[in-house]
This record gives C-alpha cells, sequence and structure tokens, in this order.
C-alpha cells in the first residue's frame, strides 16, 4: 500500500471562555494600570473561565468547529493530542476527556502532550509524523489552556500576562502541494533554563500539601526579562531555520502568526527576521498569552476574517516554558 507523502491542517475551530477580564478589571485587584499593561505587553483584555467551566469544556466546542469545517464525523477521528499545561485533571489526560465529552468512541488513542507554550505545535509535529507513516488519518491536535486557575492573582508580574482559550485543528495525509500542507516543523528545547518559567508545586517534587499551597508553589513563577531574551532570539533563529530548510526567504512569506504572549517580544522577533507589522497576525490585545493556544486560535482567526488566504504561505514561531520553542512553515 502507498503511504501518504505529506499531512495537511484541514480545519481550525477555536473557542474561549464567556468571561471578559479587562486591563481596567486587573486596576481593582492588584497595583497595575492599563497604561502599563498596554505599553509593555499590548494586552488589553483576556478571557478566564467561570466557575465550573473546564479546560476540556472550550476544548470540546474548539473541537466540534473543527470537525464540522473539516467535512468529517465524530467517529472519523481516530488520535486527540491534547496540548495543554493546565489539563482538568492530572490524570486522565486532556486528550482523553476530550474524547470521552466528544464521544469519539472510535478513536483509537488520545493523549497529551506537555510542553508549555510550544505544546500545540509539538503536538502537530506528532501528528505530522503518524499521519505520513499512515498511522493515523484524522488527529485532532488540541491546543488549550486554563491558565487563570494558575495564576497568582495577587502577583501583579504575571497575572496581567495570561489568559484561557483552545483551538483544535484536524490533522489528514495530503499530497504534496494540497491546501494547508504542513511545509516545515521544527522543534526545540533546553532544560537548561526551566527555572526562569515554571510552575513549582503540584508534581511529584512539591506534591500539594498545605504548606507549598500556602507558599505559593502551584502558581506560574517567571524571570521576565531572562524569557525575553530568550525568546526574541530563539524564535527569530527557529524562522530562519524553517525558512532556509524550504529554499524560502521572508519575502515570500504571506502571513508570521507568532505566539501571543507580548507586542513587544512580537516586534522585536518581527525586526529581527525583517517582516512588517502589516504581515503579523495579532490577538494579543484581546487574549492575552493563552500558551499552547496562541498560535493556533490567531492563526483560525486570521483564516476566518478572510486575511490568509487559500495559498498563502504562513510561517509560525512559538517559545515557552522548558524552555521550549518552535518553528513552522504551511502552504495554507
Ligand atoms: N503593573 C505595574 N507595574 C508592574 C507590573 C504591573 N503589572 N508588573 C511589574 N511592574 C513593575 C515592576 O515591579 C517594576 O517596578 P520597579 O521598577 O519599581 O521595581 C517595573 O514595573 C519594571 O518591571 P520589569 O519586570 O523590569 O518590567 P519589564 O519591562 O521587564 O516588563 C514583562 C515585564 C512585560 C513581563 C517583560 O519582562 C516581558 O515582556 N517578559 C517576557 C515574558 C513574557 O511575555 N512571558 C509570558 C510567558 S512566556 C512566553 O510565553 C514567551
Amino acid at each position: 500500500m502507498q503511504q501518504p507523502l505529506r499531512a495537511r491542517i484541514a480545519a481550525f475551530g477555536s473557542a474561549f471562555p464567556d468571561k471578559v477580564l479587562t486591563n481596567a478589571d486587573l486596576e481593582k485587584i492588584v497595583d497595575t494600570s492599563d497604561q502599563w499593561i498596554t505599553e509593555r505587553t499590548g494586552i488589553r483584555e483576556r478571557r478566564v473561565l467561570s466557575e465550573g467551566e473546564t479546560n476540556s469544556d472550550i476544548a470540546v466546542k474548539a473541537c466540534r468547529i473543527a470537525i464540522e469545517r473539516a467535512g468529517i464525523n465524530v467517529e472519523d477521528v481516530d488520535l486527540i493530542i491534547g496540548c495543554t499545561t493546565t489539563p482538568d485533571r492530572w490524570m486522565p489526560s486532556l486528550g482523553a476527556t476530550i474524547q470521552g465529552k466528544l464521544g469519539a468512541v472510535k478513536c483509537t488513542a488520545a493523549y497529551d502532550v506537555m510542553s508549555a507554550c510550544a505544546g500545540w505545535m509539538t503536538g502537530l509535529q506528532i501528528a505530522e509524523s503518524f499521519v505520513r507513516t499512515g498511522h493515523y488519518k484524522n488527529v485532532l491536535v488540541v491546543g488549550a489552556e486554563a491558565l487563570s486557575r494558575f495564576v497568582n492573582w495577587k502577583d501583579r508580574t504575571t497575572c496581567v500576562l495570561f489568559g484561557d482559550g483552545a483551538s483544535a485543528s484536524l490533522v489528514q495525509p495530503c499530497q504534496p502541494g494540497d491546501p494547508g500542507e504542513i511545509l516545515e516543523l521544527r522543534v526545540r528545547a533546553d532544560g537548561r533554563f526551566g527555572d526562569h518559567l515554571d510552575m513549582l508545586g503540584g508534581g511529584s517534587q512539591f506534591p500539594p500539601t498545605v504548606e507549598s499551597v500556602a507558599a505559593g508553589h502551584q502558581y506560574i513563577r517567571m524571570n521576565g526579562q531572562e524569557i525575553y531574551k530568550h525568546a526574541v532570539r530563539n524564535m527569530a533563529s527557529i524562522c530562519e531555520e524553517v525558512l532556509a530548510a524550504q529554499g524560502k526567504t521572508i519575502s515570500d512569506v504571506n502571513w508570521f502568526v507568532p505566539h501571543q504572549a507580548n507586542m513587544r517580544i512580537i516586534e522585536t522577533v518581527g525586526k529581527k527576521i525583517n517582516i512588517p507589522l502589516e504581515r503579523v497576525a495579532l490577538n494579543v490585545h484581546k487574549y492575552g498569552n493563552t500558551s499552547a493556544a496562541t498560535v493556533p486560535t490567531c492563526f483560525d482567526e486570521y483564516i476566518e476574517n478572510g486575511k490568509i488566504k487559500r495559498g498563502d504561505l504562513v510561517l509560525m514561531t512559538t517559545f515557552g516554558g522548558g524552555l521550549s520553542w518552535a518553528g513552522g512553515l504551511i502552504r495554507w
């Protein structure tokens, strides 16, 4: 039997919680200002889960949209990869939780990839490899985060940055040149610098105890300036690497979809790789940093608003905890 040669993203679907938290709302919670947040990050508001709402609730909504847009049935899905650092529970996986809620009963496997902000692009690389070797035909790669549940709402240096959101992409086999083809995907990590961005507690090193919770070990901690430096350097270099691997230059790129963490990081990376802001997809002002969900939600939004068109060459990059980062090229 001839193996499929390539993999493509057939469709995206995204979902956010309804609850909006603006910078003005944050001014009432911590010592911050709309001006500080906007100038330093570009973020104006973010979405947060309501009480009782879960990561998998929004993830399943995103999956249903992707399945419908791809024109398949739930029963056709044969693998679900949950990409998250904030699953509903540590066990079962978010992937399996999504499978159960979706009723994807014929799905043979469901599990998680945990690689912080690089999660979705890492899951996409796994899906691409499985599809190209013929293991699976309809893979849901779901970047979904409930970061509001792990943010210290008393820490102004982190709580203004993050939000909740989910995006699912349906990956299928394809022939070279088919729409949505994944041309290149490269994933990198450097665990030597992992302490710059972490969640110390709740794992096996510091299991949740009254003391660890009282000390706030469950919250996201970040050395912002170090992360900034590593992010800019690595995002720019992986973009250059994936372009060179495909024999392309930045002038061939129609749209750049970077990780939506911070407007200043995006602008600096854009300058380094020499792409004007008019060709940069942005939604950080509306959603903040949704970690594994930023790149697919932004990609999806720009398809839906008609800016990313069929045939466009789309360059993507992301960076986050691990440290981990990735770059990719898609011919939409
Ligand atoms: N509101 C008001 N003041 C604040 C706030 C806030 N929310 N947060 C920090 N400050 C204060 C600090 O206390 C400090 O005050 P001081 O000078 O009196 O000590 C001052 O602002 C400057 O603080 P810095 O940390 O030096 O601010 P910086 O200019 O570095 O901006 C930021 C902080 C936005 C986090 C920046 O370091 C950054 O962009 N880092 C990248 C990290 C990032 O985006 N992480 C997201 C997750 S990782 C990822 O996805 C890539």
